[in-house]
């Protein structure tokens, strides 16, 4: 008996440190989305291929959120699992931006689908209040679905979309080699109308470009992947949101490598864009200035290697970066040079312009810029904590319930027991 109480007690401590633990705990991903709403980090799509960047495989576990109103570490980073609302869409590569007349919701644009994408909406909605997923009719011509695009949305809530390639996960591999694109299609995310950009003096079709919106409403197109490989960081290509005019920069200074798949940002400063990661080519994927600054106080634009202090981590493809108060927030990506997943979450600070730092803790109070909005949203904060609070009751719940069966189940043990022996003296000797 004093083994079977035991027990009981171990499997019943085991059950509730494992509640109390157990965090949900997200697959890592690479080609997957990072859409800042309020205190939010909204986290979307994906693959978990361990090969290569280019093997499509979806997960369901591809909609998940990080609040950064709170403090955290890299050791405790808490997540929160979005996967079981309907109608999640299973992708990789599509464009995601926060729009409506609000901002706060995640507008979805293409990207590659599992069993191609026939007859699958091409835009995607949903909205962080109600937390409800739509597929929204869209007026207007509406543009070929593509693979590893980004978008971009500007102050009026226009969405940018630019280039991609054509490939089975979009339906459409009809093509030979290379089904690049480079049209720039517009969604007014407010009126929910399409419309096509300027095609003069595009760059050249291509996918897994970075873009970056700058304060003067310009966006800031670099690198990229194209017929001919990576395309070079030396040519960048400005998209002028007010007049809709493309026009091409031969930038100077330190040229990073040519490359696809990195991220860009801009600086805290709006003088300067970070990019970072991304990989030369399948078979030789090491770029040389991983990590790179492009000046754009003067034109030409400046590019320029920063001073990093702190663990440097190995270089990510296909990653996220945001920049959240005084932090850039990188999330996976594909480690090229291991071929694994990267399973982290880096914060580099970017706070001190004469040196960056990579940090393993990050503190929203520490905050340099003014916040675009001053006081949270209120209700986005209710409906994540809300959220939470029911997966912890369904936890304590769970574990209630459980213990109440392993108590009957100790008491079916132990009549069993008695019954079988019954004279028996439990005792250490016995
Ligand atoms: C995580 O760690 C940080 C720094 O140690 C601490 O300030 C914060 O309260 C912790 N958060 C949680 C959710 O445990
Ligand atoms: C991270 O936070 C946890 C919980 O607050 C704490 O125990 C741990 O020491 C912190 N680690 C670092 C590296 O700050
Ligand atoms: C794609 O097709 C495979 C094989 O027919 C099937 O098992 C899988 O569920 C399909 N995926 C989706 C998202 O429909
Ligand atoms: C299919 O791909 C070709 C390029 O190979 C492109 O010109 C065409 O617009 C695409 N059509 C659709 C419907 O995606
Ligand atoms: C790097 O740090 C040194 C010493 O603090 C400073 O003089 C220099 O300007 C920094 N370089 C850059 C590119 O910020
Ligand atoms: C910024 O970094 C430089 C170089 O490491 C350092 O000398 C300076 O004190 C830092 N400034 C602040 C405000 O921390």
């Amino acid at each position: 008996m004093k083994l079977l109480c035991c027990i009981y007690i171990l499997l019943l401590n085991f059950q509730l440190s494992y509640v109390l633990v157990k965090a949900y705990t997200p697959i890592p991903h690479f080609t997957h989305r990072a859409t800042l709403i309020g205190n939010k980090l909204y986290i979307l799509g994906g693959d978990t291929s361990k090969t290569s960047i280019f093997s499509f495989t979806p997960t369901k576990d591809d909609f998940f959120c990080l609040d950064v109103s709170a403090a955290f570490n890299t050791t405790n980073i808490t997540w929160t699992d979005f996967s079981n609302f309907a109608g999640t869409p299973i992708q990789r590569g599509a464009a995601v931006s926060a729009g409506g007349p609000n901002k706060d919701i995640i507008f979805l644009v293409g990207g590659a689908f599992e069993n191609s994408s026939y007859g699958i909406p091409l835009v995607y909605t949903f909205d962080t209040v109600k937390n409800v997923w739509n597929t929204p009719i869209i007026k207007g011509t509406q543009p070929t679905r593509r693979d590893f695009i980004y978008s971009i949305i500007d102050v009026t809530g226009k969405m940018y979309i630019f280039g991609g390639s054509y490939n089975t996960g979009t339906g459409n591999s009809t093509g030979t080699t290379g089904n690049y694109e480079n049209r720039m299609d517009i969604l007014d995310t407010i009126e929910l109308t399409w419309s096509i950009g300027s095609q003069l003096q595009a760059p050249t079709p291509r996918d897994g470009y970075s873009a970056t919106l700058l304060p003067n409403g310009i966006i800031a197109y670099i690198g990229g992947y194209g017929v001919n490989g990576p395309t070079n960081l030396k040519e960048i290509y400005l998209y002028d949101t007010k007049n809709n005019a493309w026009e091409t920069m031969i930038t100077v200074g330190t040229i990073p490598d040519a490359r696809a798949h990195h991220s860009s940002v801009l600086g805290l400063n709006n003088d300067r864009i970070i990019i970072y990661g991304g990989f030369y080519s399948t078979t030789s994927p090491a770029v040389a200035h991983d990590f790179s600054v492009l000046d754009i106080r003067n034109k030409p634009y400046q590019w320029f290697t920063p001073n990093i202090s702190g663990t440097i981590p190995p270089t990510p493809t296909a990653h996220t970066a945001n920049v959240v108060g005084r932090y850039m927030i990188v999330t996976y990506g594909f480690i090229y040079s291991q071929k694994y997943i990267n399973p982290d979450v880096y914060f580099l600070d970017i706070g001190n312009d004469s040196e960056y730092e990579w940090v393993t803790s990050f503190d929203p109070k520490l905050s340099l810029t003014p916040s675009p909005n001053p006081s949270p949203n209120p209700s986005l904060i209710q409906n994540g904590s809300s959220i939470s609070i029911g997966t912890m009751i369904g936890a304590i719940i769970g574990t209630f319930i459980g213990g109440i069966l392993l108590t009957i189940f100790g008491l079916m043990i132990y009549r069993w027991y008695k019954r079988k022996h019954p004279r028996a003296i439990p005792t250490h000797g016995s």
